[in-house]
């Protein structure tokens, strides 16, 4: 894969850079810069050899965020950052030749026009029509078919930054991991995890499932799952799965009934039931206390152990088993690869991001790169 350091000339080049920055906002402003942090190198590379930097991304799924703010927390880490209210056309490019070498230039949402998303030829060449170079740093979205993935490199010379490069070394050595191996894995819905359970299955020695997935194969196992979040249909491929010795399901979870899904304070009203003790009108709300001293006991003995998602419902505020696995695998010497917005979410506010052998900053494309190897966007990087 060819990377930024195989550019030739930089000096007075205008190069457009997809890069990472679907941020969480709160109230207009940039909630978390761990993407933004992780962004910085192949930007000053650019732009310290004199390249007039263009950035390009998406931010929100809708389109209908704006990336002024990121602009603004970008401006905060680094000097010479502008931002200019729309993506493509001539103003834009105006824009662009008024650019100073070295100085930076943030576009508005790539996801405003629909010709994103659609991998729509017009859009991709008036994205292209931006600079002489591409550069594509959005590991985080290279799962995605879209015009500044795959469109874009077809137009360009194009180039990975050191995020992709980064990414696709760690994850890559993670397929090959140092034996006993452990994978956690969690998130909703089966069919998009399939691929990725199928892949770890072949590669680990143990693959914990656990979060909404695990209520996938409780279900799938015969178990009452009371009204947890499930995928609507069941496939023949989980009973495959279930049938597979190196997976290992929660033996026990924490639950209460639908009325208390917003009082994650209210202990009193939970109950740690063993699985087989779930009641129709109960939601599983995180791991239990057998769940994860279990899981403790297999971090203990693996020297390579991947992670990705939240161990129960994080978004809701039940953090309890996922911040406490975060803080058994900070400790532990194994080598460690995590990623997921959860999951990151919780080592960042525990302070332990450094703790860690390598923090991916995909989600989904962490998980799809690890089931094919590769991802769209980096194949079309040629
Ligand atoms: C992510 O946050 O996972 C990536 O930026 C991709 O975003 P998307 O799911 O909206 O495509």
């Amino acid at each position: 894969m060819r990377t930024v350091r195989d550019i030739k000339i930089f000096q007075n080049i205008p190069i457009v850079v997809r890069t990472a920055m679907n941020v969480p906002l709160d109230h207009g402003e940039v909630a978390n810069i761990f993407r933004l942090k992780r962004a910085l190198p192949t930007i000053q590379f650019l732009a310290e050899r004199g390249a007039r930097v263009v950035l390009v991304s998406h931010i929100g799924e809708a389109g209908t965020e704006t990336l002024a703010p990121v602009a603004r927390a970008l401006g905060r880490l680094l000097p010479n950052v502008t931002f200019f209210g729309e993506t493509i056309g001539p103003r834009v490019r105006d824009q662009i030749r008024n650019l100073l070498p070295g100085h930076i230039l943030v576009l508005e949402n790539l996801r405003r026009n629909k010709g994103e998303v659609g991998n729509d030829p017009a859009f991709a060449k008036e994205l292209a029509a931006l600079g002489d170079i591409f550069v594509q740093d959005s590991f985080d979205t290279c799962h995605r078919s879209h015009a500044s993935i795959v469109g874009v490199p077809k137009l360009l010379p194009s180039y990975a930054g050191f995020v992709v490069a980064e990414e696709v070394r760690q994850l890559k050595q993670a397929l090959i991991p140092t034996r006993p191996s452990l994978a956690v894995i969690s998130g909703a819905k089966f069919s998009t995890k399939e691929a990725v359970l199928t892949k770890l299955l072949a590669t680990y020695d143990r693959v914990f499932v656990g979060g909404a997935l695990a209520n996938d194969f409780l279900k799938a196992a015969g178990h009452e799952v009371g009204k947890s979040l499930v995928s609507s249909t069941v496939s023949d491929e989980i009973h495959q799965l279930l049938g597979n010795h190196k997976l290992v399901l929660p033996v026990d979870v924490v639950v209460a009934t639908t009325g208390d899904l917003l009082a994650p304070h209210r202990d009193s009203e939970k109950r740690v039931v063993t699985i087989d003790q779930i009641r129709k009108d109960e939601v599983i709300l995180d791991a239990g206390t057998r769940t994860r001293l279990f899981l403790d006991a297999l971090t203990d003995d693996a020297r390579t152990i991947l992670w990705n998602g939240p161990l129960g419902k994080y978004e809701d505020g039940f953090v309890a088993a996922t911040d406490d696995f975060a803080q058994v695998l900070a400790r532990h010497k194994a080598r460690s690869i995590v990623g997921g917005g959860d999951t990151i979410a919780s080592i960042e506010k525990l302070r332990l991001l450094s703790q860690f052998s390598f923090v991916s900053t995909g989600g989904g494309a962490m998980l799809d790169f690890l089931a094919a190897g590769t991802l769209v966007g980096i194949e079309a990087l040629g």
